[in-house]
């Protein structure tokens, strides 16, 4: 009886653990793209000028709590690939905001436009936000 429990146990916390894998496996992959993001911001951010500094583009509701962190960096990442003039400077940065939305497009209103050297630390600060809320053993 005492065996078959132990067994019963065991079953259960291997079942726990092959179900708890592909969830680590996929927010660890989640916060490390995360933390390049934050990286190649930090480093345009730390250029005496951000690439295409003057340009204008969309303004995104980062602080707006209302609405999905997908369908954020998704919007980032559309702003961003509309600056054609620094395509080169962008496009890594653009390349990883797209990995982490599965959504193919989203909308963007152009009602509000900011300069985009305003509009890099505030992709920064929201980037690092959703990092800090990632559970910290995912993180690790
Ligand atoms: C992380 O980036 C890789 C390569 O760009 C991508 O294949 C993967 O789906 C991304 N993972 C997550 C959780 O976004
Ligand atoms: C934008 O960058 C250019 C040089 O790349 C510089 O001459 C200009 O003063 C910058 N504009 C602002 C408002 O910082
Ligand atoms: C970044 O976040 C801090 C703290 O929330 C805020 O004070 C600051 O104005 C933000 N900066 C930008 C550029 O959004």
């Amino acid at each position: 009886m005492h065996r078959a429990l132990k067994a019963a146990l065991a079953l259960l916390c291997l079942a726990a653990l092959a179900a708890s894998t592909p969830w680590m496996t996929s927010s660890s992959s989640y916060a490390q793209n995360l933390s390049d993001i934050i990286h190649r911001i930090q480093q345009l951010n730390r250029r005496a000028q951000v690439p295409c500094n003057d340009t204008r583009v969309a303004q995104v509701a980062f602080m707006d709590r209302k609405l999905p962190e997908q369908e954020l960096l998704c919007q980032a990442a559309t702003v961003l690939a509309k600056v054609t003039r620094c395509k080169k400077d962008y496009e890594p940065l653009i390349t990883s905001l797209q990995s982490l939305h599965n959504k193919m497009s989203c909308s963007l209103s152009t009602d509000n436009e900011i300069y985009l050297r305003n509009f890099l630390p505030a992709l920064g600060n929201f980037t690092q936000a959703l990092y800090q809320r990632i559970p910290p053993k995912a993180a690790k």
